[in-house]
């Protein structure tokens, strides 16, 4: 099975990236099943129903998210609407939403879990030993498993997959914007990266308007982040199945340059 995964889109730049590019990205790389972050899809922050209907007529098969996923008051409504967009599943109880869809297609079932760090991050409940829960609750369930660890820290995303090698398909950061070269195959046969990048404008900080950004570290005022207006670059990962389950045989960075 050959999975496609891309990174955070960022607002209309990126969702224009993707809109243009995602079939034929899925056509090259053969991809079986296609996941994306959809988290700063509305203009930087959060998504809306309507964008999510427009990441999934583009190609997307599961939209996994962050911390930026509660940005709108009625996301409940999205989440507990539809199974295929994800939150972090280490939120505490009561949340509205899941981090888990297994996701049943071309290549066989994909179990895809959404989750997010605590280092300079909202205080959640512990994404290590949640991990180990959703993994116990969907054994024998799933072909592959996909994990999206939406977190700030290159030190928690590395232990991360560590602490899953050999029981999860892939382990990818997500949330920090830029792609990391890291890709790896683990010891124990899972795929890594410590951040696979986003999906928004190349003239940009972390996706946003470089003036504003430049303002607010020079000026410490919390001055609010607009994306920038040029076009996108899609960043992502394809990795490729092997034996035995959940093993990656293969991982590869992808960098995918829009001109819209
Ligand atoms: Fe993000």
């Amino acid at each position: 099975m050959r999975i496609l995964i891309l990174g955070d889109v960022i607002g209309q730049p990126g969702i224009r990236a993707v809109v243009s590019a995602l079939k034929g990205l899925v056509r090259d790389h053969r991809a079986d099943v296609v996941i994306v972050n959809g988290e700063n899809a509305d203009e930087g922050f959060g998504i809306s129903p309507a964008i999510a209907d427009q990441l999934f007529k583009a190609g997307a098969d599961v939209i996994t998210t962050g911390n930026h996923v509660w940005h709108h008051d009625d996301i409940g409504d999205l989440l507990n609407g539809n199974p295929r967009v994800l939150r972090p599943d280490n939120y505490p109880g009561g949340a509205p939403g899941s981090g888990l869809y297994i996701h049943e297609g071309r290549g066989g079932r994909v179990a895809v879990i959404n989750l997010q760090g605590r280092d300079r991050m909202p205080a959640i409940d512990c994404p290590f030993r949640r991990a180990r829960d959703i993994l116990k609750r969907i054994k024998g369930q799933a072909d592959a498993v996909v994990v999206d660890f939406h977190a700030e820290s290159t030190e928690e995303k590395e232990a991360f997959a560590h602490y899953l090698d050999g029981d999860v398909t892939v382990v990818y950061g997500t949330h920090t914007h830029v792609q990391t070269a890291d890709e790896r195959i683990l010891p124990g046969g899972t795929a890594a990266i410590t951040d696979i990048g986003a999906c928004g404008p190349d003239q940009s900080v972390i996706g946003f308007d470089p003036a504003i950004s430049v303002r607010r570290v020079i000026t410490q005022l919390p001055l609010r982040n607009e994306v920038a207006a040029n076009a996108a670059t899609l960043h992502g990962l394809v990795v490729t199945t092997g034996e035995p389950a959940p093993r990656a045989a293969s991982v590869e960075r992808i960098q995918f340059r829009s001109l819209i």
